[in-house]
């Protein structure tokens, strides 16, 4: 795999947080929260990347991950160009690396890329010119660490800095999601204290994707006094037939309901990173409820995007590097 940390100890791509030294994640959420105010418009905007040019390299949907990016970019002072898959030459067969060097070629330097495939941005990273810098906006069921770390963000916002005495239960289609992969390396990088995974034993991964967590299948008793509820998204895009009998059995047996919600600890805090299949896996009631941080997480986004741009964009001495 690319190194995303180069031999100064400074990130140039952000491509997973499995790995990503607690001090680098720490210092993201810490500027993160610091330009918050910025990341909403609330002040002005700032000029870090004026002069740059920030493409969104997206071969899968995407409302929240890329739009925020072009926010970001934007607050940063940086021009942003949108690669729309569906209306390029990918449709003609040209491989993401033909379209990687071709955008270079136009002096593209900075890239936020999603991909179906798992490692595509990784691959990427790996014929990537010696200026550019990539972050990984998701890439098939292996990683999405702006998502991990929005998450532990709108976490420490709700629960304070000191993970070691929460309790965090991850419920749903954890095989197929690459949320999951990055919410539990951030969370078991900041120290947690248990981390529980809930859901059917169809949609949980087999490898070693769990280790040290607390795993079930019983939704009801994993959710006994936990701080925090992470929702996941059923990924039935990425899904074989079969696995989840019907849309209202897995409501029945995993869906978030305020009833439900009522076992955990008093002060719970809800998220999902969206998009929600509500009255599958969440209700309205407790999407649109008061212990609900869902658009929290969407506005920590936009910081969180700032920081890893403004980050990695460091790397280059001037700042047409990014
Ligand atoms: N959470 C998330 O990645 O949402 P989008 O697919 O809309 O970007």
């Amino acid at each position: 795999m690319t190194q995303q940390i180069d031999s100064d100890g400074r990130l140039r791509h952000l491509l997973t947080l499995d790995g990503l030294p607690r001090e680098t994640l720490c210092r993201l959420l810490d500027r993160a929260g610091q330009i918050r105010d910025t990341a909403l418009g609330r002040t002005q905007r700032r000029n870090l990347l004026d002069g740059t040019t920030v493409c969104t390299l997206f071969f899968e949907p995407s409302t929240r991950t890329r739009s925020s990016f072009q926010i970001a970019a934007q607050r940063l002072g940086a021009d942003v160009l949108n690669f729309d898959a569906s209306a390029s030459s990918t449709r003609k067969g040209e491989t993401a690396r033909d379209t990687l060097r071709n955008l270079e070629a136009m002096g593209v330097r900075g890239f936020v890329v999603r991909h179906s495939e798992d490692g595509a941005v990784d691959a990427l990273a790996e014929v990537a010119g010696e200026g550019t810098t990539l972050v990984n906006a998701g890439d098939g069921r292996s990683a999405h660490p702006t998502q991990g770390l929005l998450d532990a963000l709108t976490l420490r916002q709700a629960k304070g800095a000191d993970f070691s005495r929460l309790k965090v239960l991850i419920v749903g289609d954890v095989k197929h999601s690459r949320v999951a992969r990055s919410d539990l390396h951030a969370l078991r990088t900041l120290g947690t204290g248990e981390i529980r995974v809930c859901g059917p034993q169809s949609l949980l991964p087999d490898d070693d994707t769990l280790a040290g967590c607390t795993v079930g299948d019983d939704f009801d008793a994993m959710l006994e006094g936990v701080d925090a509820v992470m929702m996941l998204r059923l990924q039935r895009e990425r899904m074989e037939e079969g696995l989840v009998a019907s849309l209202d059995d897995y409501h029945r047996d995993y869906g978030l309901t305020q009833a439900r919600l009522g076992r955990a600890a008093r002060d719970a805090v809800v998220l999902h990173p969206g998009p929600i299949n509500r009255g599958v896996e969440i209700t309205d009631e407790v999407a649109d409820g008061p212990q609900s941080l869902v658009l929290r997480q969407v506005s920590n986004g936009v910081a969180i995007r700032m920081a890893v741009l403004e980050t990695t964009a460091r790397l280059s001495p001037e700042a047409a590097r990014f």
